[in-house]
C-alpha cells in the first residue's frame, strides 16, 4: 500500500499516483489506514509524530526537491530510503524565478519602480548581460539548470558545489577558495543549495561582506543559510544593493515582520520552485518502478551527505 501524508493536496496527490499507479492500493491521510501494511509514504512535512508506527516500509517519497524538513524529525526510520524529487518541472521554473530577478536588478527596475512612487524621470547608465557577474550557490539538478540558463543568455556565470560540475558557461568551484572568489566576483548572488548542517549559516555577515558593493542576493535555498539580519544590515549600510527572497526561518512569514516593508526587499511566498502534482506522481511512479528492479534510483538521498 502506498500512503500520502500531505498537509493540503492528498486528495489530488492519491488521484494522480492512481493514475500512474493503477494497480496498487493507495490511500491519504487523514484516512486511516493499518500502518503496518504501508510499504511506501509519500509526504512533504508530516506532523510532528505521524511518521510512527509504519514498521513494514520500503521507501519514503518526498514530495519536494528539499528534504531537510524530513532529515530533521526525530521519527523519520533510519534504514528506509528517502528519495526525493529530482526537477520534476522545477528546474524551468527555478531558472524563471531566477531570471525574472537578475533581470529585475540589471536592468535596474527596483530603481525605477522607486522612481515611479516618486513621479520621477531619470534615466540610468544601461548594464549588459555580459557585464552583470552571476554567482550561483549549488550546480545540482536546479541549480545547474539555473546555471546553464543564465550561460545561455549571456550572463558571466560561476557555481559552486561540493564536486566540480562542468557545465558550457560556467565557471566551476569548489572548496572555501573556491567560494571566497564565487563571492568577490558575483554581482548577484543566487543560493540553492540544500539545507544540511554544513550549508546551514554559509551567508553569515563576513561572507556577506565579501560581495561586492552594490551586489544583490536571491535566495531560494533555505532561510537557515543566510542571517537576514546581516542581509538587512548590510543593505542598510549601503555595501548591499538589495534582496530577492523565497525561503524563511518561519513560513508563513509572519505578518508583523519588518521584512515586508523593507523598500529593499522583494519576498516571495516560497514560490520560486512549486511541486508538480501530475508530474511529481508520475516521477514517483518511475522511482518506485527503478526502486523495485533494484536499477539506480535518481535522488536517493545520501544519508550522511544529507542531501
Ligand atoms: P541537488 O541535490 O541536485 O543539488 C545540490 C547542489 O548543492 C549540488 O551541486 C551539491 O554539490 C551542492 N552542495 C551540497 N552541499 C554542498 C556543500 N557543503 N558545499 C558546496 N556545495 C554543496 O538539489 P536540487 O538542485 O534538486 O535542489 C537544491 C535545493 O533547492 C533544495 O534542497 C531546496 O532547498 C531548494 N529548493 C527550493 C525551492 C523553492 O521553491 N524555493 C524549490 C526546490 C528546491 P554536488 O553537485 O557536488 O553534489
Ligand atoms: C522543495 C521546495 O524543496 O519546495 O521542493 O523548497
Amino acid at each position: 500500500m502506498i500512503y500520502i501524508l500531505h498537509p493540503s493536496a492528498g486528495a489530488e496527490w492519491a488521484q494522480q499516483l492512481q493514475q500512474a499507479l493503477p494497480d496498487r492500493t493507495i490511500a491519504a491521510a487523514p484516512q486511516p489506514v493499518d500502518r503496518r501494511a504501508v510499504r511506501y509514504l509519500v509526504c512533504w512535512k508530516p506532523a510532528a509524530g505521524e511518521l510512527a508506527g509504519f514498521s513494514g516500509l520500503h521507501a519514503i517519497f518526498a514530495t519536494g526537491a528539499g528534504i531537510d524538513q524530513l532529515l530533521s524529525r526525530d521519527d523519520l526510520p533510519a534504514d528506509v530510503p528517502l528519495i526525493r524529487l529530482t526537477d520534476a518541472g522545477m528546474a524551468q521554473q527555478m531558472l524563471e524565478y531566477v531570471l525574472f530577478g537578475v533581470l529585475r536588478y540589471q536592468r535596474d527596475m527596483d530603481h525605477y519602480a522607486q522612481q515611479q512612487d516618486a513621479a520621477l524621470w531619470q534615466t540610468r547608465p544601461p548594464r549588459l548581460a555580459s557585464a552583470t557577474r552571476i554567482g550561483i550557490l549549488g550546480l545540482g539538478v536546479i541549480g545547474g539548470a539555473v546555471a546553464q540558463g543564465l550561460a545561455r543568455l549571456g550572463y558571466p556565470v560561476s557555481g559552486w558545489s561540493r564536486t566540480a560540475r562542468h557545465f558550457d558557461g560556467v565557471d566551476s568551484l569548489t572548496g572555501p577558495q573556491g567560494l571566497d572568489a564565487l563571492l568577490g566576483r558575483s554581482d548577484i548572488l543566487v543560493n540553492i543549495l540544500p539545507n544540511t548542517a554544513e550549508t546551514a549559516g554559509l551567508l553569515n555577515a563576513q561572507r556577506l561582506r565579501q560581495l561586492p558593493k552594490g551586489a544583490a542576493i536571491i535566495n531560494a535555498g533555505r532561510a537557515d543559510q543566510l542571517d537576514l539580519a546581516a542581509l538587512v544590515d548590510l543593505i542598510d549600510k549601503g555595501h548591499l544593493r538589495g534582496a530577492q527572497l523565497d525561503v524563511f526561518p518561519a513560513e508563513p512569514l509572519a505578518s508583523d515582520s519588518p521584512l515586508w516593508h523593507h523598500p529593499k526587499l522583494l519576498l516571495t511566498p516560497h514560490i520560486a520552485a512549486a511541486t508538480l502534482i501530475p508530474e511529481s506522481a508520475r516521477q514517483i511512479a518511475d522511482k518506485l518502478a527503478a526502486l523495485e528492479a533494484g536499477r539506480p534510483v535518481a535522488g536517493l538521498v545520501n544519508r550522511s551527505r544529507a542531501y
